[in-house]
């Protein structure tokens, strides 16, 4: 089995690197609904700042929305969102919808792996009726299935594609060892005994840190009451060597904040009504709030300005993604006190913000804030000095340093000081 030619489908953060990467040794055809990204990276130009200029005009990708562009690959690759909806639960219709245009263009031989993250059981018995029905051909005897999750994370330098191991499944071993070869000229590749396994596999990562998270989330809670700072206490106990260096913040975005609804979902589906994953859930959840609600507090005891600085409302630092940004929530109930909120970010779109979130950037930060809320640690940020920070601040204003990244600052002895 030779996978020569390959088509990506649905090129966001995920698709358009892996897009790229192939084309160093494979033909690759990429997919995409949105007409607006298939012009810019026509124009060798990614919005997301994922892949440079210079990388996209060196590679040889086919850029196409026409779903007929699609037939003869040897591999689909689908790598398209798969959110929750407002209850929490799996919405796999981009993922579906992504298999009826694959199974529309599917031959004979060739193999469709998911790359989404998804609960161990959609590859084979969710997406596999759907390719079938499309194409009018048989999973595991006129085409193959596979999956392989991607682990890329945006705007880590360290983590790049080529460095990550990849995790792959096939439906027969000769799938699996061309998966293999096809991942294995990018980087390091782990073969999943299954197709179920690989989707386990990748599920369970976001769980865990997700609850690694809320465990010092709620510590954080704990230690405010009690008077202590988490800060210190983590900084202590992380002296023991099995200790986990977890620090607390918001979780946002579209993985750790979803995924785990993925499996909590199939748990309750097999009958498993799951305990430990779901308190994290609603620990992580309720963050935003709890921030907003602090700072108010403070600010309301001290008598402080009713007007706050918020920076950052990516759902972390340093990427330009604005789903899930755990810093709305922050926001939210700030103004729910009545607290007048300027939201500032270098990275975001404000056009985006304004769609996704109904918020409105300012450009330029301004003063005489009661207080400067810092929730994420932006480059940008955390090389602001302590005097650019209290030139934004009333004499005796509050800094909220929800992710520690001001905590080298000495700061004034009048300014206050609040970190999770
Ligand atoms: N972004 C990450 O850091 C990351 C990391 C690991 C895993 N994942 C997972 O990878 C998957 C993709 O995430 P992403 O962040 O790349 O999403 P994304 O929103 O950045 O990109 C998805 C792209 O798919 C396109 N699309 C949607 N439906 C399509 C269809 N039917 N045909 C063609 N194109 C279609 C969209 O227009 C979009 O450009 C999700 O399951 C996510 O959980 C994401």
């Amino acid at each position: 089995m030779k996978l020569e030619t390959v088509a990506v489908v649905g090129l966001g953060y995920v698709g358009l690197p892996l897009a790229v990467a192939l084309s160093e040794t494979a033909r690759v055809i990429g997919f995409e609904l949105s007409k607006a990204r298939i012009h810019e990276l026509r124009q060798n130009h990614d919005r997301l700042g994922e892949v440079s200029e210079t990388a996209l005009d060196g590679a040889e990708v086919a850029f196409t929305g026409e779903a007929d562009a699609l037939a003869g690959a040897d591999a689909y690759l689908i790598t398209v969102p798969t959110p929750v909806d407002s209850a929490k639960q799996p919405d796999l219709s981009l993922v579906l919808d992504a298999c009826r245009t694959v199974g529309g263009a599917l031959g004979p031989g060739a193999v469709v792996v998911l790359e989404s993250t998804v609960y161990p059981g959609t590859v084979e018995e969710v997406c596999a009726p759907v390719l079938e029905q499309a194409s009018g051909l048989r999973a595991g005897e006129d085409f193959f299935l596979g999956y392989s999750p991607e682990r890329i994370n945006p705007g880590d330098a360290d983590h790049q594609l080529g460095q990550i191991t990849k995790v792959v499944a096939g439906q027969t071993p000769e799938v699996l060892s061309a998966l293999t070869k096809l991942y294995g000229a990018i980087g390091p590749v782990h073969e999943a005994p299954d197709i179920r396994t690989a989707e386990a596999a990748k599920v369970i990562e976001n769980a865990q840190r997700d609850l690694n998270i809320a465990f010092v989330n709620e510590l954080a809670m704990i230690f405010q009451r009690l008077g202590i700072d988490t800060g210190a206490v983590l900084e202590a106990a992380a002296t023991k060597w099995n200790f986990l260096g977890f620090r607390p913040g918001l979780v946002g975005g579209h993985c750790i904040g979803v995924d785990p609804y993925y499996l909590t979902y199939i748990a309750e589906r097999a009958g498993y009504r799951p305990e430990v994953i779901l308190a994290g859930r609603r620990i992580n959840d309720n963050m935003g709030r709890y921030v907003g609600a602090e700072v108010a507090r403070l600010m309301i005891r001290s008598d402080l300005p009713k007007r706050v600085l918020v920076l950052g409302v990516t759902f972390k630092e340093n990427v330009r993604d604005i789903r899930n940004s755990g810093s709305v929530d922050v926001v939210r109930e700030l103004e729910s006190f009545g607290f007048a909120v300027d939201l500032h970010d270098p990275l975001a779109d404000p056009e985006g913000v304004a769609a996704e979130h109904g918020l409105r950037l300012i450009q330029t930060p301004g003063d005489n804030y009661g207080a400067v809320v810092l929730t994420v640690a932006h480059d940008a940020y955390t090389a602001w000095s302590a005097r650019d920070v209290e030139d934004r601040l009333v004499d005796d204003g509050l800094v909220a340093d929800i992710k520690g990244a001001w905590h080298g600052l000495t700061f004034a002895p009048r300014v206050k000081m609040w970190r999770l």
